[in-house]
């Protein structure tokens, strides 16, 4: 196993940095899931392995647990493969960095905390009680995944791949023409995605609409989402080490899905994210900012000018 990056540092710079010089590193697999242990701490991970898979069938708006989620979407529609796919958002290293810190709340966050942040976001809905069986599971699943990575640290394969920041601001009518040529086929030309045949859930999830994941959601920021995009979309031909589109393009098509002006999305009523502007993604697009440039550019770029003007005045670069 490859220790890649220490910490948790916000600096997505160093991040690159890393990522650039990975020739030797070795990418960062989970444990198989046949090596799950047959006792109590087992059976709640394949009860987590499970939720995570099929979540709406659980917790969804007809969920036969609990009525948590305000979407049918799966944590597996985004945290591919269970959240065990080499850069497509998976949980190797996740269990060790909580608690943590996080801008969108303003506060530590403890590890079901953080699970119950994604059932409110992208999946619109309601956390889950605190030491609910089910956000038990989940954690007991996450923890399991991260068996032998060492508290803290980070490994090659985490997260998502980096991308290239264009010199331009994203060109959302290129957007929409990848769009058509790699993604209606499956999301659907109006990002309705395709239902299961029993409506549980998705055979390809939404990418905006009612049903979508909601603002404030961090797939809803560009250069987050055009990181996921680059090594997993289009889904079976797009893989981390041979990416079928370009950083432009994957930059493009995500400000496309996620151009508020034309593809609306649920809005969470009473929620605050990011209280404190100095903690604010440079890609989270909602002022006050600690810097003087417009929503418009915090959304769609040019990136460059707002990370060299954050670093110049000593304002955290944060992703
Ligand atoms: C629409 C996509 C989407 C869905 C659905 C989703 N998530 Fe997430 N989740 C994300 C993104 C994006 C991040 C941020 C990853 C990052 O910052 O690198 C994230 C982060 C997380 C983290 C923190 C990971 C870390 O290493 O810090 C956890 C834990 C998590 N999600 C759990 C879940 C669970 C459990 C579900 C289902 C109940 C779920 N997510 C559903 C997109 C999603
Ligand atoms: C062959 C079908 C297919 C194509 C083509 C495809 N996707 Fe997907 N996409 C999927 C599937 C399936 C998932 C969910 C993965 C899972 O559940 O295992 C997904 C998940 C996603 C997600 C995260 C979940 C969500 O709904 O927000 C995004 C974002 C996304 N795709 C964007 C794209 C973009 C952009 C393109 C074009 C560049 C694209 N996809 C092309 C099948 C496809």
């Amino acid at each position: 196993m490859a220790v890649w990056l220490a910490g948790c540092t916000a600096d997505i710079s160093k991040q690159k940095e890393a990522q650039k010089d990975t020739a030797n590193l070795q990418v960062h697999t989970a444990p198989d899931t046949a090596d799950i242990p047959h006792n109590e701490f087992g059976e709640m991970v394949r009860y987590g392995r499970e939720l995570i898979i099929n979540t709406p069938y659980y917790i969804g708006p007809d969920g036969s647990v609990s009525k948590n989620l305000n979407n049918k979407m799966s944590c597996n529609n985004c945290h591919l493969d269970a959240g065990t796919r080499p850069f497509g958002l998976n949980f190797f290293s996740t269990h060790g960095r909580y608690p943590q810190y996080r801008g969108r709340e303003n506060r530590i966050l403890t590890l079901e905390e953080r699970i119950n942040n994604c059932i409110e976001r992208p999946h619109n809905g309601v956390g889950l009680p605190l030491g609910s069986k089910e956000l038990v599971a989940m954690a007991c699943y996450i923890k399991w995944i991260s068996a032998g990575v060492p508290a803290g640290e980070r490994v090659y394969g985490d997260g998502a791949v980096e991308v290239d920041y264009p010199a331009d601001q994203a060109n959302v009518e290129n957007g929409e023409r990848i769009y058509a040529l790699h993604c209606s086929e499956c999301h659907g030309a109006e990002g309705q995605g395709v239902w299961k045949p029993d409506s549980t859930g998705y055979v390809y999830p939404p990418l905006w609409g009612d049903h979508s994941y909601a603002a404030g959601s961090s797939m809803n920021r560009v250069l987050k989402a055009a990181r996921f995009i680059k090594a997993n979309m289009p889904h079976l031909k797009s893989t981390w080490e041979r990416p079928l589109l370009s950083d432009q393009d994957a930059i493009d098509v995500a400000a496309f899905i996620n151009d508020d002006r034309i593809h609306p999305r649920p809005q969470k009523r009473n929620v605050t994210n990011y209280p404190v502007a100095k903690y604010k993604p440079i890609d989270y697009d909602r002022g006050p900012f600690m810097d003087t440039f417009s929503e418009q550019q915090h959304k769609f770029g040019p990136y460059q000018p707002i990370i060299d003007y954050h670093r110049e005045n000593g304002i955290p670069v944060i992703f």
